[in-house]
């Protein structure tokens, strides 16, 4: 599997041409596209999408009382995908990819330290997430005051996810793009994707690209062997859709 595939990670191009084959860093950067951070900023859009996604479809769930266990459970699996590629990106991110930019720029050493305890915090709340999930699942009978607790977290951990994103995205990401040279960001990418089996991922990259224009789309199955590809498109991806259309509604 090429590092390009790497959900949660930003990918390299296929080819050294689209945009960093002149990127040599630093000063040398000016008049090429950067760094090729399709699956980092794809993660980033599913961030922003998915956890009000999840409170909307929560909601929807109980608009008439206590919401089916049943539909509960396959509110979990969905969110399970989504917190099984934002591990991914917050791990990723800590141990690769901000050292890389630390590298290129040694004054972001506060915002990543910030950042890295920033993620620690947000783990607290996707842990409290799944848990207030898992109890409504198995009370279906009692879910006040415990569903409003839960609509109330996953508002409060969309509010800071929406701040963690424009900090990274303010300060970190344009020296990932335009700073870190093309050969330090493809041995970051090949580090990245020597420490993953692919079957750990590639299920829940129908989520990652529920809504990606074509060409992301593109970009990030291009590189996958073509005995993996036809399991996502004639088996992940279809049950991806599957379950998509039995969830509360969004
Ligand atoms: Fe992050
Ligand atoms: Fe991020």
């Amino acid at each position: 599997m090429s590092a390009s595939t790497l959900p949660g990670t930003p990918p390299a191009p296929r080819t050294p041409t689209a945009g960093n084959k002149g990127n040599k860093g630093n000063k040398g950067n000016k008049g090429n596209k950067g760094n090729n951070l399709t699956g980092f900023t794809l993660t980033h859009d599913l961030i922003r999408r998915a956890v009000p996604e999840l409170g909307r479809r929560l909601a929807n769930a109980a608009s008439g009382g206590a919401p089916d266990p049943a539909a509960v459970a396959r509110l979990i699996t969905w969110w399970g995908m989504f917190t099984t590629i934002l591990d991914g990106h917050h791990t990723s991110e800590d141990s690769h990819v901000w050292p890389v930019v630390l590298a290129a720029d040694p004054a972001l050493e506060t915002v990543s330290r910030t950042l890295e305890e920033q993620h620690a915090s947000l783990d607290g709340h996707l842990a409290g997430i799944h848990e207030g999930l898992r109890l409504l699942r198995d009370n279906p009978g009692s879910h006040e005051p415990g569903l409003s607790h839960l609509l109330a977290r996953i508002a409060e951990f969309d509010a800071l996810m929406y701040d963690h994103l424009q900090l990274e995205e303010r300060t970190m990401v344009p020296v990932l793009r335009d700073q870190v040279t093309g050969e330090a960001y493809a041995a970051m990418l090949a580090s990245l994707a020597s420490g993953h089996d692919p079957a750990d991922f590639v299920p829940t990259m129908p989520l990652l690209l529920e809504q990606a224009p074509q060409q992301a789309r593109e970009f990030m199955l291009g590189g996958m062997p073509a005995e993996l590809r036809t399991r996502y498109e004639q088996e992940w991806e279809p049950a991806y859709f599957e379950l998509l259309a039995t969830l509360p509604a969004a």
